[in-house]
């Protein structure tokens, strides 16, 4: 790979709907980095916007066109297209990616309005997520990497108990109403825009067990796309090839009911894709390292990096699963697309 001239800022999109696991996956991903990305200091209480030393991560919810209130007459949802004011995202993302700042509005999630602008810097990696990254396809072509989250409905149905009943006192009967009457319009306008994303982390009940849909062990594919540009997808043992393993026995430790790992050519809305994937969860998070010396193209700086990654952020969601493994080898990737395009050396953390 030739790249000829570096650019000043990466733009990164990284689409799902709410609850769906982007700010655990924005902490893995600034964690390889790292850092750790912060509210502004000394701005809006209510800010969306989170700030490290090489990333600013924005809200896609402060392009809100209509406030709650304007929502509330006009019967859109905030899913909606007709609900977000596309031209300025196109605008304020095209200035920071041209290293200029810009006054982007705050969707207060608390008041519901839209509260006055912030100003905001040019950063080195500008990640916009929400949920819309993909739909506007002036938007779309500013992204040099475009990441979604896909969570089937059954274990977004268990997430969102797990946080909106464990953690705030909703009702399950009323988590599976909102959830509902969110469906159409998800269907229509937020999981179109998967067909566009270069990795999709697919997140289905296992398989391991029949019938299991509480969202206790899952299923988790890394969907690659082949052909990107900057983008090499990772493999298990042996590129293009079809394999199906059972990592347990003498060097992994697994109890009921065990993990398997399948990799493979597949295709995706008529796109060639290479998936991998893994079944179950990881007993112990430092065998993992068993697994990590099967992977090749994974963009670690060294043999055992993943692992420590994965070590590191084990208190995050996620960490026993595929869904934090995918997650940190998307965030690795996206370093070295970073380095790549910035020709730039980002220090692996030790
Ligand atoms: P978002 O930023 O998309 O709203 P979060 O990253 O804040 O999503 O996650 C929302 C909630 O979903 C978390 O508090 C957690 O309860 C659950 N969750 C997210 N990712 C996972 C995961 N990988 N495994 C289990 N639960 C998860
Ligand atoms: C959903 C969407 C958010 C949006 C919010 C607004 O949760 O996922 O992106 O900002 O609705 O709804 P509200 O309750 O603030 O009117």
């Amino acid at each position: 790979l030739v790249v000829r001239s570096s650019q000043d800022t990466i733009v990164i999109g990284l689409a799902a709907d709410s609850g769906c696991g982007k700010s655990t996956f924005m902490r893995r991903m600034t964690s390889c980095f790292g850092g750790s990305p912060k509210p502004p200091a000394g701005g809006n209480p209510d800010s969306n916007t989170l700030i490290s030393e090489t990333a600013t991560v924005i809200c896609l919810d402060d392009y809100h066109s209509e406030d709650r209130f304007g929502r509330k007459k006009s019967g859109l949802t905030a899913l909606d297209p007709k609900a977000q004011d596309f031209e300025m995202m196109y605008e304020q993302t095209k200035a920071l990616k041209e290293g200029k700042s810009v006054d982007k509005p705050i969707y207060n999630h608390v008041s519901g309005l839209l509260d006055p602008p912030e100003n905001i810097q040019s950063p080195k990696m500008l990640v916009i997520e929400g949920l819309h990254p993909f739909h506007d396809q002036r938007v779309r072509d500013l992204l040099d990497v475009k990441i979604y989250l896909d969570i089937s409905p059954e274990v977004k149905f268990a997430w969102k108990v797990q946080r909106d009943s464990k953690e705030r006192g909703h009702s399950v009967e009323s988590i599976e109403q909102s959830i509902k009457a969110r469906k159409p319009d998800f269907d229509a306008y937020i999981d179109p825009q998967k067909k566009f994303a270069d990795i999709i982390i697919q997140v289905l009940p296992t398989q391991l067990i029949p019938d299991e849909k509480e969202g206790k062990v899952l299923r988790v594919r890394m969907i690659q796309k082949e052909g990107v540009k900057l983008y090499d997808p990772a493999y298990l043992f042996d590129e293009g090839s079809t394999i199906s393993w059972i990592p347990c026995g003498r060097k992994l430790t697994c109890s009921f009911p065990g993990i398997k790992f399948q990799y493979g050519p597949d295709t995706y809305f008529g796109e060639e894709v290479s998936v991998l994937e893994m079944d179950g969860q990881f007993d112990k998070l430092e065998e993992l390292i068993y697994v990590e010396s099967h992977l090749s193209n994974t963009s670690a700086k060294f043999y055992g990096e993943i692992t420590q990654q994965m070590l590191k952020n084990s208190t995050f969601p996620g960490s026993k699963n595929g869904t934090g493994l995918f997650q940190t080898m998307v965030g690795l990737k996206i370093r070295e697309v970073y380095e790549k395009l910035m020709q730039k050396e980002v220090k692996p953390m030790v």
